[in-house]
């Protein structure tokens, strides 16, 4: 049966040594207290190397936020899935709205980023989700189907490693969040997707997320829908008290 994971997004926050202590302090509050659920971290990529280590594995997975589409060679500035690999990293988020809107990755590009990622063992958490323009059109079911397409390509054992996450453009950062029963129709949604083009065994595997606006006084009734398997936090996985608080609406 799924996993309910939180995954933690840091964005372009905290320098290493934030980063670090950042990390640290988790670690402690959750050995202490041990989480009901997956927890994961996804870090900036300067982060990967030093946090692995402080991070006990049975506890927290530590992920990056990106990776290149290219496996190795001359493209500077870029850090492949192998090397994101090597640092003892778990996880990779792709197609996360802001890479979508600001450094303009295609379909296409997609594709290979989820490729190269499972070829070198990791799991992506591959995020979907509508603008406001597209919900206010009603569209939004269309837009999430035909973002799905990158993963419907794959297998169904190469499937099995992929993580989704919903997450509505409209709420994230912003303070506005899906209503659970807005979250619940979408989530129920994209299940049924899966189920039809693997089966319900595949769908009812399939760990998926919501991202947007999630905080430690919401997630309880988000996180209560069946089809709503735990969430992908950004501002708030920033401070670890506001992250456990998250982590502790499966309690
Ligand atoms: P916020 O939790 O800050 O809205 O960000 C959500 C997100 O984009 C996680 O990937």
């Amino acid at each position: 049966m799924r996993k309910n994971i939180v995954a933690g997004n840091w964005k372009m926050n905290k320098t290493l040594q934030e980063g670090i202590e950042l990390a640290k302090e988790l670690n402690e509050v959750l050995s202490a207290d041990k989480p009901n659920c997956d927890v994961v971290i996804c870090t900036p990529f300067i982060h990967l190397a030093c946090v692995t280590p402080v991070v006990n594995k049975e506890i927290i997975g530590v992920g990056a936020e990106n990776c290149a589409d290219k496996a190795s060679g001359a493209y500077t500035g870029e850090v492949s899935a192998a090397m994101v690999a090597s640092t003892g990293a778990q996880y990779v988020i792709l197609g996360h709205s802001e890479r979508r809107a600001y450094y303009h990755e295609t379909v296409e590009i997609l594709d290979e980023k989820v490729k190269l990622a499972l070829a070198n063992g990791l799991k992506p958490i591959f995020c979907i989700g509508e603008v406001l323009e597209e919900r206010e059109q009603g569209k939004q079911n269309e837009v999430v189907k035909a973002q799905l397409a990158s993963v419907f390509s794959l297998n169904e054992g190469e499937f099995g490693n992929i993580v989704l996450a919903y997450e509505p453009v409209w709420a994230i950062g912003t303070g506005k969040t899906a209503t659970p029963e807005q979250a619940q129709e979408m989530h129920a949604y994209i299940r049924s997707l899966v189920a039809e083009r693997y089966c319900k065994a595949v769908a009812d595997n399939t760990s998926i997320l919501y991202g947007g606006s999630c905080k430690p006084s919401n997630a309880k009734e988000l996180f209560a829908n069946p089809d709503v398997d735990g969430g992908l936090i950004g501002g708030a996985s920033l401070k670890a008290a506001d992250f456990k608080g998250i982590i502790d609406a499966f309690k």
